[in-house]
């Protein structure tokens, strides 16, 4: 089948990608001149496992395409797909500039029948506006073609996006019309088997499960946030009350780690858009601005932490372990690392960080400053630091040497932001360890 997709950003490129994959043809489509001459040499923008080596491989085989000219990506797909960035605005309402600018430029190359589906993550009502805003181009040039608009939201975690799209738990398709419902099923069945994970419901519904979803995953990680505080301040183990509660089924083991708090493009964005859609239509909601307001509040947490340890936090220097806002990504997107990095430096702290693959974003971010030193490897970054912090659990962090950790540190001080260390071992092996919700540890 032929596929049109507009917006060669993370969700653009994983889903043409994974379409190109089962034999479909793809036409990518973005306004970046950049970025489309990089694509077509295989070079991708993101870091995402297993990304590139599909694009280069259906890119040779012609299955997968990039250009700049939106009439001929309406001229391409049956599908036409938008996947461009929905960025908050001000006022945490998601931004629908680039979707209607799609939305215009098919609407004035349109000839024949077209299904244009949204991929963006946009708030309830946005495929009426789409669908409008179509119409109007139609209207404005005179004609009449016939065109259906679906909401197909995305649930793809970064690090993980090739798998979730090839084995999907639910393929959510929001249509009012059947035959359109009928010609996604084909376009998915290659990743719809064994029994049938297609979800055909009415469009408004399809919107707002893709905010449900991310909402109530954050409400989660809020929740055992904030239970890990009170953990601490009770005396108790909040690794413990996880295990003791998620063994009940109707919880589950998942998304209920505490830690530093939640980042990246989707959660504290979405919980944000989805508080402004309800004022929107006049319902004050509660929970979705407390789920923000806990993780907010979480994010300052290890720096707190360091604060009751050494009181002024000026002139010293702390060792960061981490950057991206969790393993397997470049994503510095409302990383807790920028909140604790911003913090010390407000303090008047320096800061030595280290991350596997964010480094290059973390210098694009910040720039050139003296109080932030980026280091080679994990071990440089403690090389006389009066502390280490560890604020995403990347696999190499797990198990590290500890004593050489200790030796090279100023003072053996030890924060866990993500609870990966044994309170236990750390004490025995003479740091003061804090981590999340299981109390401090004096060496002993
Ligand atoms: C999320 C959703 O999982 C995905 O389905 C949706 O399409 C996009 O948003 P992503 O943002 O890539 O995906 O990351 P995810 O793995 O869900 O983690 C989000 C954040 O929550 C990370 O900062 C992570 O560290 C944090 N987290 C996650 C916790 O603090 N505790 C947990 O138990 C789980």
């Amino acid at each position: 089948m032929k596929v049109t997709i507009y917006g060669s950003g993370y969700v653009g490129l994983v889903t043409g990608a994974c379409l190109a994959e089962v034999g479909n043809e793809v036409l990518c489509v973005d306004i970046d001149p950049d970025k489309i001459e990089r694509l077509q040499r295989g070079e991708i923008p993101i870091y995402e496992p297993g990304l590139e080596r599909m694009v280069e491989e259906n890119s040779r085989a012609g299955r997968l395409r990039f250009t700049l000219d939106p009439a001929e990506g309406v001229a391409h797909g049956l599908f036409q797909f938008i996947a461009v960035g929905t960025p908050p605005d001000e006022d945490g309402s998601a931004d629908l500039q680039h979707v209607l600018a799609v939305a215009g430029a098919i609407g004035e190359q349109l000839q024949e029948y077209r299904i244009v589906v949204n991929k963006s993550t946009v708030p309830v009502g946005t495929a009426d506006r789409v669908r409008e805003r179509i119409g109007q181009a139609l209207a404005g040039r005179g004609v009449q073609v016939e065109f259906d608009v679906v909401s197909n939201p995305e649930f793809l975690k970064e690090g993980a996006a090739i798998n979730d799209f090839m084995r999907p738990d639910r393929i959510v398709v929001g249509t009012d019309n059947p035959r359109t419902a009928e010609l996604l099923r084909a376009l998915y069945a290659p990743f719809n088997r064994n029994h049938d994970r297609l979800l055909a419901m009415d469009i408004r519904s399809a919107e707002l499960t893709k905010y449900a979803a991310n909402a109530i995953l954050a409400t989660k990680i809020s929740f055992m946030n904030e239970l890990s505080n009170l953990a601490e301040r009770l005396g108790a183990d909040i690794e413990q009350v996880r295990v003791g509660i998620g063994s009940d089924p109707r919880i589950g083991y998942q998304f209920i780690y505490p830690g530093a708090g939640y980042g990246g493009s989707c959660f504290p964005k979405d919980v944000k858009a989805l508080e402004r859609t309800a004022r929107d239509c006049g319902y004050h909601a509660e929970l979705l601005g407390a789920v923000e307001n806990v993780n907010e509040r979480q994010k300052q947490v290890p720096f707190t932490k360091l604060q009751q340890h050494f009181g002024d936090l000026g002139g010293r220097t702390i060792a960061l372990w981490g950057l991206a806002f969790k393993p397997n990504t470049d994503d510095m997107r409302e990383a807790s690392s920028r909140v604790l990095m911003e913090a010390l430096w407000a303090a008047g702290a320096r800061v030595r960080a280290y991350d596997p693959v964010a480094m290059e974003e973390c210098g694009r971010l910040y720039g050139e400053r003296g109080d932030l030193v980026l280091c080679d490897s994990a071990m440089a970054a403690v090389d006389g630091a009066d502390a280490l912090v560890v604020i995403t659990e990347w696999k190499e962090f797990r198990s590290p040497d500890f004593f050489q950790i200790r030796d090279s540190l100023n003072e053996p001080v030890l924060v866990d932001g993500r609870n990966i260390y044994d309170p236990a071992q750390m004490a025995t092996m003479g740091y003061t360890y804090y981590s999340i919700g299981r109390g401090p540890r004096q060496p002993g």
